[in-house]
Parts: structure tokens; C-alpha cells; sequence
């Protein structure tokens, strides 16, 4: 079967998408609105870029819902600045709910029962459940369009990385301890740990 996405409706176009870009690791990102408002939502449309700078990019589409921009987009591109909680199974239930389409101003924290932890370098705070925070400063906004189906590209550098301590061994972080989840096309999601197994890289030119 050969399909061109440019014959498809968009919402049949993102089925091929998220059913062949996957597992996803989740990017659950807070923010700030200029007034402080914190906000919390997950975005499966994510990965890091490079080390040096240390960058990370997520992917928030317009919303079907109501055409606008996401509010995660809209206080980036006022403060310039968020934080990424990496998602481990134990939360994974409140994740999801802070993936409601709530009105601007309505703190997903609150509604989904998350508990706020200062950052170090950015005015958004961590979510203190997560075991590892990247608090990022804005490096660069792509956009592809305004309509649904179309989205933009958050690039962000990372300012500092905060690791539970008892995850941060020899310099690597403990996957098991971590115990990140992945998401799948629709509502199925993957555990890492559970199905992992080890591949070692061969030699030549990285
Ligand atoms: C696990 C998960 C992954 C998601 N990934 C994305 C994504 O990559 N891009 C996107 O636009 N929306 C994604 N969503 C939907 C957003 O989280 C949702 O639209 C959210 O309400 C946006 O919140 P905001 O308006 O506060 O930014 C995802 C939802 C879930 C549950």
C-alpha cells in the first residue's frame, strides 16, 4: 500500500504519523503565562537534537478543538521559557489528565493533583513527581501553518538538568529507577523497562 499524505484529511494523515514514529517518550512541559499562571501538559512529539548546546525539541499542533494555538505555544512565545518532567509509569494516570483541553488560565497542577517544585534557572516550576526536570530557555520557534493539522517546532535549550539523586549513578541516569513510559498510536501505551533488551553499537565513525 503506497499512500501520499497530501490526498489525505489531516487527522488521517496524523494515523500514519503516530502509528509509524513510535514508541514516543513524553515531553510533559510546564509553563508560565506572563502573569505567572503556571500551566502542565504532555506532548509525545519529542526529542533531543544535540549535546553541545545540550537541545531538545517538542511539537505542539494546533488544536483540532478550536483551531488556536496550545496554551503550552502561546506562554513559550511570551516567556520564552518551560521545563520538561519526564514521565515515569507511576504518574502516568494524572498525566493524562492534564491533557483535557482546559481554558487558559486553568493550572493543570491543580486540577491533576501534581505538586509544583521551584526551578533553579526558569520561572516555570518542576513537577516534583517527575524524577528528572530540563529546564529550558527558548533557542528557536518553526512554525508550519495556523490551521489544524499544521504545527509548530519548539526548540529549547536546556539550562540545567535536575536528577532525583538516587537515579544519577556513575554519571548515567538508572532506567529502572527512572521506569518511563512511552506512548503508542491511540491510547496505548508502552512500558520501557519491561520490554527492553541490549543491543551493543558496533565500531566505526559515530
Ligand atoms: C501522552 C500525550 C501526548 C501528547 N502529545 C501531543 C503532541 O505531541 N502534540 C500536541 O499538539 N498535542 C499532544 N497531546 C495533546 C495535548 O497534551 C493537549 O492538547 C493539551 O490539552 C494541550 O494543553 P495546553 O493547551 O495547556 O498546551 C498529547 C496528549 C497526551 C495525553
Amino acid at each position: 500500500m503506497e499512500i501520499k499524505p497530501n490526498t489525505l484529511e489531516w487527522p488521517d494523515a496524523y494515523k500514519l504519523l503516530i502509528g509509524s514514529v513510535l514508541p514516543r517518550p513524553i515531553a510533559f512541559v510546564s509553563t508560565c503565562d506572563e502573569d505567572g499562571n503556571t500551566n502542565l501538559a504532555p506532548f509525545s512529539f519529542f526529542t533531543g537534537i544535540c549535546a553541545d548546546p545540550l537541545l531538545v525539541c517538542f511539537a505542539p499542533m494546533i488544536s483540532s478543538a478550536d483551531g488556536e494555538k496550545k496554551d503550552t505555544l502561546i506562554n513559550i512565545e511570551k516567556t520564552k521559557e518551560f521545563v520538561i518532567n519526564v514521565v515515569s509509569e507511576e504518574f502516568v494516570q494524572q498525566m493524562n489528565d492534564t491533557a483535557i483541553e482546559y481554558e487558559p488560565g486553568i493550572d493543570e497542577f491543580q486540577e491533576a493533583g501534581f505538586t509544583k517544585q521551584d526551578s533553579t534557572t526558569v520561572r516555570p516550576p518542576r513537577v516534583k513527581e517527575s524524577k528528572v526536570h530540563l529546564e529550558c530557555e527558548l533557542h528557536e520557534l518553526l512554525h508550519f501553518g495556523d490551521q489544524p493539522g499544521a504545527g509548530s517546532l519548539v526548540i529549547g535549550k536546556v539550562r540545567l538538568v535536575n536528577v532525583q539523586d538516587d537515579l544519577y549513578v556513575d554519571g548515567r541516569i538508572d532506567t529502572e529507577k527512572l521506569n518511563p513510559i512511552g506512548r503508542m498510536a491511540g491510547p496505548t501505551y508502552t512500558k520501557a523497562i519491561a520490554k527492553t533488551f541490549q543491543l551493543q553499537r558496533k565500531q566505526g565513525k559515530a
